[in-house]
C-alpha cells in the first residue's frame, strides 16, 4: 500500500494494559484527525480486530482520557491472532472496514504479532511500545514503565515503616515477567537492600551473593525486590531464607495487578503524546513494519524486527548503584 493511499488508519491495543495507552490513543487519533486521516478505534485488541469490534472515532472520543489508567479501547492477549486463519480474519476485517493502516499500542507479544500480520498482507503497520515492563529494544522507556515505578516505590516506602517496626526482611515481588528493570529501578528508587532480576538468575545465586554481603551488620530490617517468576518469585526466596537462615523473621508482599493501574505519571504522558504524534509521522512518510520510541530525547523509528529481536541490557551501572548504596 502506498503511503499516498492511506485514508483511514485503525488503532488498537494489545497484551497487558499499561497507564498512558490512552494518552496514546488520545494523541494517535487527533494527530492523524489534524493531518487529513480517518479514525478507527478497534476495541478488544486483535480479538476485536478479528470480530469487527470497530468504531469510527472523532476528536471527541478521546476527550478527557490523557489522565486515566487502564485502555478506552479495552485489550486482550489473542490466541486467535497467532494462527494463520486469525490473521486472515484479521486482514478481511481491515478490508471490510476501508482500514488501510494499522497503529498497534502493545508490548512484545502484541508487536511480534503486528510484525508476522505485516509480513503477511500489505498492510502499513507501526508500533508504539505500551508495556509497564520497558523490555522493548530501541526506545529508552516504554508507556506505563515509569508510572509502575512510582506506584511500586510508594508501595515500599509503605512496606519499609513495618518492616522497619518489626526488625524484619521482606521480599516484594513486582512485575515484569521476563525483564527486570521494574525490580532493579524501583529497589534503587526506594532504597531496598538489594534486587533479585532474571537477567543475572542464570549464573550467580543472588540471595546467597545478597545475605554473605552480611545484611544484619548494620541493619535490623531489609527489603528485598524480586522480579515475579513462576519457579523463584519471592515466595521462593522467602522459603530458602527461612530454611537456610532460620533466625530471621521474614514476610512476602506479592504487589501484583495494583501496579498497573492508576493515572499515568506526566513522564508517561508526555512519552505517549510524543510517540502517538511520531506514529502518524511515520505513516505520512511512508514507514511501516516500525516502532517509535524515544532515545535520548528523539523520536526513532525502530524496525519491528529490532524491537523484539534484540534483548534490551540492564545496565551493570545500575547494579553497581544499587549494591553501593544498598551497604
Ligand atoms: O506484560 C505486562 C505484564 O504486566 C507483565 O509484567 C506480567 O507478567 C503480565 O503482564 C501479567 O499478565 P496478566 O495480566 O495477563 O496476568
Amino acid at each position: 500500500m502506498n503511503s499516498s493511499k492511506i485514508k483511514c488508519i485503525g488503532v488498537l491495543t494489545s497484551g497487558g494494559d499499561a497507564p498512558g495507552m490512552n494518552a496514546a490513543i488520545r494523541a494517535v487519533t487527533r494527530s492523524a484527525i489534524c493531518n487529513g486521516y480517518k479514525v478507527k478505534g478497534i476495541y478488544r485488541g486483535y480479538d476485536g480486530l478479528i470480530n469487527g469490534e470497530i468504531k469510527d472515532f472523532t476528536t471527541e472520543d478521546v476527550s478527557n482520557i490523557i489522565q486515566t489508567g487502564g485502555t478506552i479501547l479495552r485489550t486482550a492477549r489473542s490466541k486467535e491472532f497467532e494462527t494463520t486463519a486469525g490473521k486472515k480474519k484479521a486482514y478481511d476485517q481491515l478490508v471490510k472496514n476501508d482500514i488501510d493502516a494499522l497503529i498497534i499500542i502493545g508490548g512484545d507479544g502484541s508487536l511480534t504479532g503486528a510484525c508476522e500480520f505485516a509480513q503477511m498482507f500489505d498492510v502499513p503497520c507501526v508500533g508504539l511500545p505500551g508495556t509497564i515492563d520497558n523490555d522493548l529494544y530501541g526506545t529508552d522507556s516504554t508507556i506505563g514503565y515509569d508510572t509502575t515505578l512510582n506506584t511500586i516505590t510508594q508501595c515500599v516506602d509503605k512496606i519499609r515503616d513495618t518492616a522497619h517496626s518489626h526488625e524484619r526482611i521482606f521480599f516484594v515481588e513486582v512485575m515484569g515477567r521476563d525483564a527486570g528493570f521494574l525490580a532493579q529501578n524501583s529497589a534503587i528508587a526506594a532504597g531496598a537492600e538489594a534486587a533479585i532480576i532474571p537477567e543475572y538468575n542464570t549464573d550467580i545465586d543472588q540471595l546467597q551473593k545478597f545475605m554473605e554481603r552480611g545484611i544484619r551488620k548494620s541493619k535490623r530490617s531489609c527489603i528485598v525486590i524480586v522480579s515475579e517468576s513462576p519457579k523463584c518469585g519471592a515466595m521462593y526466596y522467602a522459603n530458602r531464607v527461612t530454611k537456610e537462615y532460620p533466625n530471621y523473621d521474614v514476610r512476602v508482599s506479592i504487589l501484583g495487578h495494583l501496579q498497573r493501574g492508576g493515572s499515568p505519571s506526566a513522564r508517561d504522558r508526555i512519552l505517549a503524546s510524543r510517540v502517538g504524534l511520531g506514529a502518524i509521522e511515520a505513516i505520512m512518510q511512508g514507514q511501516r513494519n516500525v516502532m517509535v520510541g524515544v532515545k535520548n530525547d528523539e523520536v526513532v523509528y525502530v524496525p519491528f524486527s529490532e524491537a523484539i529481536g534484540k534483548k534490551k541490557p540492564i545496565s551493570p551501572e545500575l547494579i553497581k548503584v544499587l549494591d553501593v548504596l544498598s551497604i
